[in-house]
């Protein structure tokens, strides 16, 4: 980093807290892609907690990367991030007469990560549509859509019932899931009205069906192939009461208190009232630059213009 990037860094910091950290904000870069990436998460090992090492893809589309998958954003509070997965299809093709498809599947087997039973729905769209959800290769959750031409004048929009579309709740605990179509249910037959099938795990929060979804790519396009995924972690896999009496346990800071994974085993830190900071960090590296750094939008152009560079 050039010199007078890290004078405006001392600057900008000195100009928003008392004291200022400025070895951890000057070496462990807190955003990237607009997305802030806060402790434990980080962009190089040195500044993540096992396990929660990300990559900024500096070479390609500028976004952070957990391994292959695209993170959108991280949640201290909530212990989520959201990641966008891409969405499985199944399509009529005209040319061979014959079906073609994607399916796709992610594997977090091993990680801190574990997909959100109450926040994810598994979502399938189309007119003869059998979609499946594999969980450790087991078939556990199934989703049936069909519907008729004249379904797709009458469908009302916002209301996803079994007709163009399905939407099915999840197991707790998964860290693993697939997505594939059941080849018996095709649009071969129904091909000039609706051509392909979709379906994904999806934010049920993000999830607004239109009519238009049921025959045409529209859903894929609006997620741009890859639709939003809320996940859950979690540190480690004791309870807050094991993990309070080891040398690693991680709510180090004075205003943290701990709460137990709701999602599978491990524990999350938590900020007690009022208090603004990271309960991940120590004091002496908290309510300084780490947290201020973290949710500075000038900070975070000018670290943007520095890997520019
Ligand atoms: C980085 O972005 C490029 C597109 O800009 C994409 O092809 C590549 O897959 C991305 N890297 C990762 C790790 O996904
Ligand atoms: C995190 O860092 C370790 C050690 O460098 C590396 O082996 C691992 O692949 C990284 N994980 C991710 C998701 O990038
Ligand atoms: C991340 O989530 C927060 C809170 O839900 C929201 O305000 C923010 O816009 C999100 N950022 C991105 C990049 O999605
Ligand atoms: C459609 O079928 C043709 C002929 O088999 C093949 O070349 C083409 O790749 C297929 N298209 C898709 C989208 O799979
Ligand atoms: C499409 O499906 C046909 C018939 O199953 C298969 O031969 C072909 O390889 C597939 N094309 C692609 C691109 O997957
Ligand atoms: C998921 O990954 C774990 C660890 O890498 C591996 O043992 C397991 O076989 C994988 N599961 C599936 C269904 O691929
Ligand atoms: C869903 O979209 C419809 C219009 O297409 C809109 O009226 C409705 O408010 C939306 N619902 C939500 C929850 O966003
Ligand atoms: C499509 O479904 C029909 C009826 O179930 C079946 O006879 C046909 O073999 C299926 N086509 C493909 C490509 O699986
Ligand atoms: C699909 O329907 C939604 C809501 O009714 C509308 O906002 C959108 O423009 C439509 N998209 C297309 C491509 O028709
Ligand atoms: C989908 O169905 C509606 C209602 O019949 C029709 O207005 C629209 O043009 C169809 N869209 C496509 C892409 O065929
Ligand atoms: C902390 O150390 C214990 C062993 O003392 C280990 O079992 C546990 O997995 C570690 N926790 C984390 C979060 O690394
Ligand atoms: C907990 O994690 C530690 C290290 O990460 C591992 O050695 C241990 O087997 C795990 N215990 C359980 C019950 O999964």
């Amino acid at each position: 980093m050039p010199f007078h990037m890290l004078a405006s860094l001392l600057w900008l910091c000195g100009g928003i807290a008392a004291y200022c950290s400025a070895a951890s904000a000057a070496t462990c870069v807190k955003s990237c892609g607009g997305v802030e990436i806060p402790y434990p998460f980080g962009l190089d090992p040195a500044c993540a907690l096992p396990g929660f090492n990300l990559t900024c893809n500096i070479t390609g589309d500028g976004k952070p990367y957990y391994k292959d998958v695209e993170l959108l954003n991280i949640s201290l509070t909530q212990g989520q991030v959201r990641m966008r997965m891409h969405i499985a299809n199944y399509c009529y093709n005209s040319t061979s007469g014959g079906m073609n498809g994607t399916g796709w599947s992610l594997n977090l087997t091993g990680t801190p990560f574990r997909l959100s039973d109450f926040g994810n729905k598994f979502t399938a769209i189309g007119c003869r549509t059998l979609a499946y959800l594999l969980a450790d290769d087991v078939l556990t959750t199934e989703c049936v859509a069909t519907c008729k031409a004249d379904d797709l004048l009458r469908l009302p929009d916002g209301v996803c019932s079994g007709i163009g579309c399905c939407q099915t709740a999840i197991p707790k605990g998964l860290q693993y899931y697939g997505v594939m179509f059941d080849s018996g249910f095709n649009t071969t037959e129904i091909h000039s009205m609706s051509r392909c099938s979709y379906a994904a795990l999806v934010e049920a929060s993000s999830f607004n069906f239109s009519k238009n979804y049921s025959n045409s790519s529209v859903f894929n396009d609006h997620y741009r192939g890859r639709a939003p995924l809320l996940v859950d972690w979690a540190i480690g896999n004791e309870t807050c009461d094991v993990a309070r009496k080891k040398s690693n346990y991680t709510c180090i800071s004075k205003n943290s208190g701990c709460v137990d994974s709701l999602n599978g085993p491990g524990y999350r830190c938590n900020y007690s009232q009022g208090f603004h900071g990271n309960p991940y960090l120590k004091p002496e590296d908290d309510g300084s630059c780490q947290g201020e750094v973290a949710y500075n939008p000038i900070l975070s152009a000018i670290i943007e213009k520095v890997k520019l560079k």
